[in-house]
């Protein structure tokens, strides 16, 4: 074949591929044109296998010209199919859901998920490990309500309209004027009124509101879990030792504690439980203020005029009480230093803390 006859032939080829690729819409379409126009069994090999039947002095330009050919069939090709695979980039991506909060592969169909597994918010693992405790110690729990009557919050609870103590409980109120419960408390005589004998052993937990302005270390929003005990001669040094063998499971370690004087208009005597800061054991730490005390449990024997009101005649009856909130503990035993943290949807937050 003379050199004018190749010369011939490539152009055709380059004209050839150029019209078919200008009707090309996808990327795919593309692969067998390229092995069409630049494979082995395409016109370009064919002429660079006639270069040696040329005469000597013509194989340099017939080289040179196919070598031409080639760059301008492969890059007709390559131009083409960026421009096509970017833009079924960007059609899929118009379509596809981002969410840009999530961890990357989340967004990337064709990248393999990594195996995510998911973990109790700290919150519910610490009242799932209370609720271990207290039902090992032959309690049966009761969940709280999040609104619940003036009757239950105050009256039941030895708190008439107008008593003054009322205030210590800073509540908001819905417009029909129900209260998001401020403690589990409001709990006490319904649980007594549906349990009705004595052994009586409850645990109440449950989320609690209180009109608080919100930072480090006060929320509006929180937990508290509260037990609830009453028999025929039920003692006050009852009340501590199992106040003490609760926070001593609850830690996990022995915990020396002490008692001091706290108001409750529900109990009487009103006490407030402290134990020994068990991270520093009494040294003074950033958990207990540096006080080396921790104040955990608010308690109290259960007042004469609330077992009545649940239906225990407090001649024959006595009983105690003890809350707390599960939040303080959880921020203890895992270091968290912002209240906040527990509300917000950080996933590393969630992850990480238990
Ligand atoms: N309800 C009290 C509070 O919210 C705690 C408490 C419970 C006190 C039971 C005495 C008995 O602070």
């Amino acid at each position: 074949m003379a050199i004018n006859k190749i010369e011939r032939v490539l152009r055709d080829q380059v004209t050839q591929l150029t019209q078919k690729l200008s009707k090309i819409t996808q990327a795919e379409e593309i692969y067998p044109l390229r092995s069409l126009y630049t494979g082995k069994e395409s016109e370009l090999q064919k002429a660079l296998g006639l270069l040696k039947d040329l005469p000597k002095e013509e194989r340099p330009t017939a080289g040179s010209l196919i070598n031409a050919t080639k760059r301008e069939l492969e890059q007709a090709i390559s131009e083409k199919l960026t421009k096509l695979l970017s833009e079924e980039l960007a059609a899929q991506d118009a379509v596809r859901d981002i969410d840009v909060t999530a961890p990357f592969h989340v967004n990337m169909p064709d990248v393999p998920k990594l195996p995510r597994v998911g973990s109790l918010h700290p919150l519910q693992h610490e009242i799932n490990r209370m609720l271990t405790i207290f039902t090992t110690m032959g309690f049966t729990p009761f969940e709280g309500r999040e609104v619940d009557s003036d009757y239950y919050v105050f009256d039941s609870l030895n708190m008439p309209k107008e008593h003054p103590a009322r205030q210590n409980w800073d509540t908001f109120r819905t417009e029909d004027n129900l209260i998001p419960t401020p403690h589990t408390s409001n709990m006490q005589v319904r649980v007594m009124r549906k349990m009705k004998t004595a052994p009586l052993r409850a645990v109440i937990y449950g989320r609690v509101s209180r009109n608080e302005a919100i930072d480090a270390v006060h929320g509006h929003t929180f937990y508290q879990i509260e037990g609830l005990y009453i028999d025929k001669g039920v003692s006050i040094s009852n009340m501590i030792a199992t106040i003490n063998a609760f926070v001593e499971a609850f830690f996990g370690r022995k915990v020396t504690g002490k008692v001091q004087p706290g108001y409750f208009p529900f109990v009487e005597p009103g006490i407030e439980y402290m134990g020994q800061c068990p991270f520093c054991e009494g040294a003074g730490c950033g958990s207990c203020k540096h006080t080396g005390w921790l104040e955990l449990v608010g308690a109290g024997m259960i007042h004469p005029s609330v077992l009545r009101e649940g239906g225990f005649d407090p001649a024959v009856y006595s009983g105690f009480a003890w809350g707390l909130g599960l939040d303080r503990m959880v921020m203890q035993r895992n270091g968290i230093q912002d209240i906040r943290s527990l509300f917000s949807s950080d996933i590393r937050f969630l992850s990480s803390a238990v």
